[in-house]
This record gives structure tokens, C-alpha cells and sequence, in this order.
């Protein structure tokens, strides 16, 4: 981009708009963080401005656009990555967005602020639209496409949104891994050019990496000091970040769905609406941009974000397809003697002519399996009712094996290519939910199992498979369509499913991680987070999704990977977000099985200052061979610190940890809570009161050099 040289010239080339008389100035602000944009004499609008809230209305409007267009077109003057990209029926490929016209108006929690944009030469139209949440600091924003050509044209770019940076450096903090190694953070500074992180695997989509990021500027993000952008687009398949920097150092950020295989073809009239892109600028550090957005995430965004959450007890791990009545009523037994609220049936309940006793066969077909269930899921229902639990039930409705009767009806519902050896990825096809009649059938998986079966409180929707063999016998000669209408038809299916269901929790879960995006959880009141649950390694997931999203939607579970950690370890580091256990309490200790009771009620006890207070990561595995994390109630009258030492090395330095999120001027008592029984706190500071300000300064000998030792602290304000 040559700059403000660009912009001039484009303004000589081309006729003015009415628009170019009188400059628009749009500042769309939060409490603490201001966008301005304004157009130029060319008409067309651009960002003059991004950072702290400008105090001077007249100075905010003095900031001469210098060539970084809100939602840059495609085919003219810029020879970087654009915003939007459209075939017109003419086979041009060029579009310039000039300024009509914008208002704004008050929503929940902020202001909406609608800017319109129109190509001069074709008629094409586009919406952006910025939500800005003032107290939270965070701004959603999306657009809308729509033309009113005589016939479709191809959409090559649809990008959410697009800002600028011009700082000396860039630093992009990415969440990248794999099954059961989701999240994994890795830094690297960026230099000229483009850095892509993209998927392409449609659903299953964040397999690989995961719809956010963090950027740092001038600096690599840090949790307590620097200027941190967080952003995270809502999109439950193939997504596409693009961080470019140009040839005079400027950064652009082009969240987008990833156009690849994906030329869409848009009918007149028809309007294209791309995921949201949600932001939070911070300058003091990650911690606040994260506390930021999950205050956003629990008040605006996710299902039932302010409700509670049940703990649960979940037979996956304990039992795998290996189950019958007797087997799930013992659970059930040892999920009301755990004190969980909740018993969660996983898969493999289901199918009669295709039973599902292994992952071959049986999905589509969502009766239950009279060999293992003669009384069926009303008697697991009604069994659980008798027990004193509340009963869930895993269901992966969007895929078909084909060993089912599903698939034998209906061979035309899967995505399959018609001309080539079909690839299978668990042994199983996804369901083509661009048709609207697979949708139906999809929603009334659900809701036959909700009507049939009253009392089933819980649902865990699973989606094991990415899009494999990609062709859509629905969509037939528009393939271009697929990967975004199936995304737009699992979506339809969702808002059924709450409209009817408003009350429902529901855990999303992607074989692990592979679906964690503010879009989904709009329809879901948690999500799995990886099916790795060794206690040391959800100490890293955790933090790593713990910069996006709150506790209260991480769902983590304690169960027997790495047992060489104490059930101690392992169910402190699941009471850090939505606990939950997948273990057989019959290979417990008396000792283990009293200490985990004791840790579910004080979990509980709890509940509201882990799952709705304020988060702050203290100590990062990352750096050193401790991990420790407080949450503090918002009134500050009570915290939970949770303190891990991983591996530490002989006779290391140990440092106190210092809180963050009291009330320096309040006296705390501290109290060392989820003993093994009999135990007694070594921690110095345990039973005796501290002022905040001590503890925030001065801090607690809370770290130890054992292998794999945990602690969980209460305070409270006396
Ligand atoms: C993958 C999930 O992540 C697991 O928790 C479990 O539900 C299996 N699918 C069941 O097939």
C-alpha cells in the first residue's frame, strides 16, 4: 500500500460521489477503545484511527485517511489482500465500495453502528455492521453482501471484516495442535508478507487450530502490561485468518471464512451474511483482554452464559461401547455418591440391525440398542429419577456410517463423491446439511428423543468426522456452495433446537476440541475441550483456551489418563472449569473416593466465584514448572487460588505467588481447602488472615518442588 499517495491518485481517476462533499467521520467506541473511520475524497471510507478513546470530537474527525479502506474490493489500486471478491455477470472481477450513508442505535450492552457501501458501476451493496460493548471493551462486527446483478455472481472473498496496524512490530500468538493436543500456544513475529491460519476440514473444523488469536504489538503479548488485540471469529467451519504486512510495514488482519474451494455463487437479491469477527484491544496485557471477553461471552453471547452449570459424571472413559442396564445403573450410583448432578450416557446406545459396539457401524439409526437397552432410554430416564441423578445423552447426529439403515435409505444424504472410491474417517460419512430435508431429520433426532423421553436434561453433540469426499448430491452443479451452506444448515438446526429447547444445556464436542467458536456457542452452554484429560496436559489446553473463552464453558473432566498423578491432581486441575468426572469409582481408595465427594461440594460451594468471577492466570506452565490461576468474585469478597507444582526440578527456586483481583484494603482469612483426608495443610499462611495488599504484594508460599502436587486455596473477606 503506497499509502496517502494511493488514495489521492484514486481520487483524481475517478468522478466523486455525492458522499465526497462532506466528509463522514464514524468513531465507534467502547469505555476504552475507539475504531474512527472516515471517507476520503474519493468516496470510498477508510480506518484513520484504532486505540485508546480520542477525548476531542474535532481532532478525532482532523485524522487524514491514509489508504487503509475499511473493506478493501478487489481488481483497482491495492495489490494486497482484499475484503471482498466478486465475478460480475460481465466476468470483471473488479469492485470498489464507495460510502452511502451510516446510523447507529442502541443495543444490549452497546451501540450498533450500520455503515452502507455501494460499487458505483455494478449494483452491489455492502453492509457493515459493528457492535461496540462498552463496559466489556469488546466490538463485534460483520457484513452483508448483496447485488442486484441480473444473474448469481461468484463471491472469491467475504471477508467479516478488516483493520490496520502500523506499529514497528507484530507479534501473532497462534492455537494450533492436533486430537488430543488442541490449543498449543506459539508465538512468532511477523514480517513482510502474509501468515495464513486456515482449516479446510468443513466440519470437525478447528481441529488443527482454533478459530482465535492474540496479537501483540510492538511486543509479543503479555499477561499484565502491553498493548494485546484478541480476536476470535464465530464460524463452525472452514475459517481463514490472514495477517499481511505490506510493503511499508502496515499489518492488516482479514478474518474471513477461508474462500478455498468455496466460490460462491449468490443469487440477486439473495444478502450474504459472514460470521462475526469479535475483538478486544487491551493494554495491559492478554489477562484483561480475556477477562473482557468473558464477561462479553457470559452476558451477550453464549447459551444460558449467566446460568449454572452441572457437574457431571460421564461413562466414556470408563466403560467405552462395553455397557448394559445393570452396568449405567451402577454409574448412575456412583454419580449420586459423588454428589454430581448429572449422569451422562456416551456413545454407543443406539442401532438394532447395525448396533453400534464399535465405531463401524450404526450411526444415523438413533434407536436405542434393545440388547444392551431393553427398557430403553425412558428406563435409563426413569432409572436415574430413581437413583437421584439427572440423566444426559450423547447424540452425533450430522454423521452416517454406512453400515446403518440410515444410509441405506437414503445413500443421496451424505456428502459423497459419486465417482470415486469413497474415504472414510472414523469409518463414517458426514450428512450433507445443505439439503433442508436432512436438517429436518437432523433437528428431529433431538427432538423425538426430547418428546419421547421426558426428563432427559442433557444433551453431549458430538461431531467425530471432518468433510471428506467433498461433493454435494443436493447442491449438484453449485459445489462452490458446499462448505458454507452446510455450515448455514447445521446452524438452522441449532436455532430450532433453541428455539424449542430454550432451556436445554447442551456440551459441544468435536472428537476433543475441534468446535470452540462464540458462533456454536451461541446454541451451547459448554464444550469439550480436548480428549486429552491427563492433568498436565489440560494445564496447558486450559490456559491456552482459557485467553478466549470462560471457565464456565470449558468442560473438563477427571479420569484415569496419566493415573501417576494423584486423583488429587487430577480433580483439582478439572475444578479449574466446568468439572466433570469419567472414571469408575470402583478402582478408588476409600480415601480418593472421600476426597473426591469433599471436592464436588466444595466445587459447588464455589461454583459461582470460579464459573462467573474474574480470571486471573498468575503463574504459566509455559514458563516455568508451575502453573497457578485465581478466581476472584466480582464483590471481591471471596477468590479461589488453584497452585500446580508439574515437574520441578531438584532443589529449585520457589517463589511465593502473588494474587491479582482482591480488594487490597479487605482482610482475607486463606484457607487450604481439597485435602486428602486426615491431611493437613503444610502452607504456611494457612488459617491466618492477610490484607489484600499483602497478598497481592508480597504473596503466598503456595508452590512446593513435589512432582505433581496441587493446591486449592479459599479466601475470604472477614
Ligand atoms: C469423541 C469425544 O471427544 C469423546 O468424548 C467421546 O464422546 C467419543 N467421541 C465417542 O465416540
Amino acid at each position: 500500500m503506497k499509502r496517502i499517495l494511493l488514495a489521492a491518485i484514486a481520487a483524481l481517476m475517478l468522478p466523486l460521489c455525492a458522499s465526497a462533499s462532506a466528509p463522514a467521520t464514524i468513531r465507534i467506541s467502547t469505555d476504552e477503545t475507539e475504531l474512527v473511520l472516515q471517507t476520503a475524497a474519493d468516496g470510498r471510507l477508510y480506518q484513520t484511527y484504532f486505540g485508546d478513546c480520542l477525548k476531542n470530537e474535532a481532532e478525532a474527525a482532523s485524522i487524514a485517511p491514509d489508504g487503509s479502506e475499511v473493506y478493501m474490493g478487489s481488481g483497482f489500486e491495492d495489490y494486497f489482500e482484499p475484503a471482498l471478491g466478486i465475478v460480475h455477470n460481465d466476468g470483471n472481477r473488479c469492485t470498489v465500495l464507495r460510502y452511502v450513508s451510516h446510523e447507529k442505535k442502541s443495543v444490549e450492552g452497546g451501540t450498533e453502528t450500520v455503515i452502507r457501501l455501494r460499487d458505483e458501476v455494478y449494483p452491489v451493496e455492502v453492509t457493515l455492521h459493528y457492535v461496540a460493548f462498552s463496559k466489556e471493551n469488546v466490538i463485534k462486527t460483520w457484513s452483508e453482501i448483496s447485488h442486484h446483478e441480473k444473474k448469481a455472481v461468484t463471491l472469491f472473498r467475504m471477508a467479516s471484516a478488516m483493520l490496520y496496524f502500523f506499529q514497528p512490530k507484530y507479534f501473532l500468538t497462534e492455537f494450533s495442535g492436533d486430537w488430543a493436543e488442541e490449543g498449543k500456544m506459539s508465538t512468532q513475529q511477523l514480517q513482510f508478507g502474509k501468515k495464513i491460519l486456515d482449516t479446510k476440514l468443513g466440519s470437525r473444523a478447528a481441529m488443527h487450530v482454533s478459530p482465535f488469536f492474540e496479537l501483540g504489538l510492538n511486543a509479543p503479548a503479555q499477561e499484565t502490561q502491553g498493548d494485546v488485540l484478541l480476536g476470535t471469529i464465530g464460524w463452525t467451519g472452514n475459517f481463514r485468518f490472514t495477517f499481511e504486512v505490506d510493503n511499508v510495514g502496515s499489518l492488516r488482519v482479514v478474518p474471513a471464512i477461508n474462500p478455498f474451494a468455496s466460490d460462491y455463487s449468490l443469487e440477486p437479491g439473495q444478502v450474504f451474511t459472514t460470521p462475526e469477527f469479535i475483538f478486544t484491544l487491551s493494554h495491559k496485557g492478554s489477562g484483561l483482554a480475556s477477562r473482557n471477553m468473558h464477561d462479553w461471552a457470559r452476558r451477550y453471547q453464549v447459551k444460558d452464559g449467566m446460568g449454572s452449570r452441572m457437574t457431571l459424571l460421564n461413562n466414556w472413559e470408563n466403560t467405552y461401547f462395553d455397557f448394559n442396564e445393570e452396568i449405567l445403573a451402577r454409574c448412575m450410583k456412583e454419580a449420586k455418591d459423588l454428589g454430581v448432578d448429572l449422569f451422562l450416557l456416551d456413545d454407543g446406545w443406539f442401532g438394532n440391525k447395525y448396533p453400534r459396539n464399535d465405531d463401524h457401524a450404526g450411526l444415523g439409526d438413533w434407536e436405542a440398542m434393545k440388547s444392551k437397552l431393553p427398557n430403553g432410554v425412558a428406563g435409563l430416564v426413569a432409572k436415574a429419577k430413581e437413583t437421584g441423578v439427572k440423566f444426559g445423552i450423547w447424540i452425533e447426529p450430522e454423521m452416517v456410517n454406512p453400515k446403518s439403515e440410515l444410509f441405506e435409505k437414503h445413500p443421496d444424504w451424505a456428502i459423497r463423491l459419486p465417482n470415486r472410491q469413497t474415504y472414510y474417517y472414523r469409518n463414517q460419512l458426514v450428512l450433507d446439511m445443505s439439503n433442508p430435508k436432512v436438517q429436518d431429520y437432523v433437528f428431529g433426532i433431538l427432538d423425538r428423543l426430547m418428546t419421547e423421553n421426558k426428563g432427559l436434561a442433557f444433551f453431549k453433540w458430538d461431531c467425530n468426522s471432518p468433510i471428506t469426499n467433498i461433493y454435494s448430491p443436493y447442491l449438484k452443479e453449485k459445489q462452490g456452495n458446499l462448505y458454507i451452506n452446510h455450515v448455514r444448515g447445521v446452524y438452522n438446526v441449532f436455532k430450532r433446537v433453541k428455539a424449542k429447547y430454550p432451556d436445554l444445556p447442551i456440551m459441544m464436542c468435536s472428537g476433543g476440541g475441534a468446535r470452540c467458536d462464540y458462533e456454536a456457542l451461541k446454541y451451547f452452554t459448554e464444550f469439550w475441550a480436548s480428549d486429552d484429560t491427563d492433568p498436565v496436559e489440560r494445564l496447558y489446553i486450559q490456559w491456552g483456551f482459557s485467553q478466549i473463552f470462560p471457565a464456565k464453558v470449558l468442560c473438563a473432566h477427571v479420569t484415569n489418563w496419566n493415573h501417576t498423578a494423584t486423583v488429587k491432581f487430577r480433580t483439582d486441575v478439572a475444578s479449574m472449569c466446568k468439572l466433570g468426572f469419567d472414571i469408575g469409582l470402583k478402582e478408588m481408595t476409600p480415601d480418593d473416593l472421600a476426597y473426591c465427594k469433599e471436592a464436588v461440594a466444595n466445587y459447588k460451594r464455589l461454583e459461582p466465584v470460579i464459573l462467573n468471577g474474574d480470571q486471573y492466570r498468575l503463574v504459566s506452565p509455559y514458563d516455568c514448572n508451575h502453573m497457578a490461576v485465581v478466581y476472584a468474585a466480582k464483590d471481591k469478597v471471596k477468590a479461589t487460588l488453584f497452585c500446580y507444582d508439574i515437574h520441578p526440578r531438584f532443589n529449585e527456586t520457589v517463589l511465593p505467588v502473588k494474587l491479582q483481583g482482591l480488594d487490597a484494603d479487605k482482610m482475607y482469612r486463606v484457607k487450604e481447602i481439597n485435602l486428602m483426608p486426615g491431611k493437613k495443610s503444610s502452607l504456611l499462611q494457612d488459617g491466618k488472615v492477610y490484607s489484600g495488599d499483602y497478598l497481592m504484594k508480597v504473596g503466598m508460599d503456595a508452590f512446593t518442588t513435589r512432582d505433581m502436587n496441587s493446591r486449592v486455596i479459599e479466601l475470604t473477606a472477614e
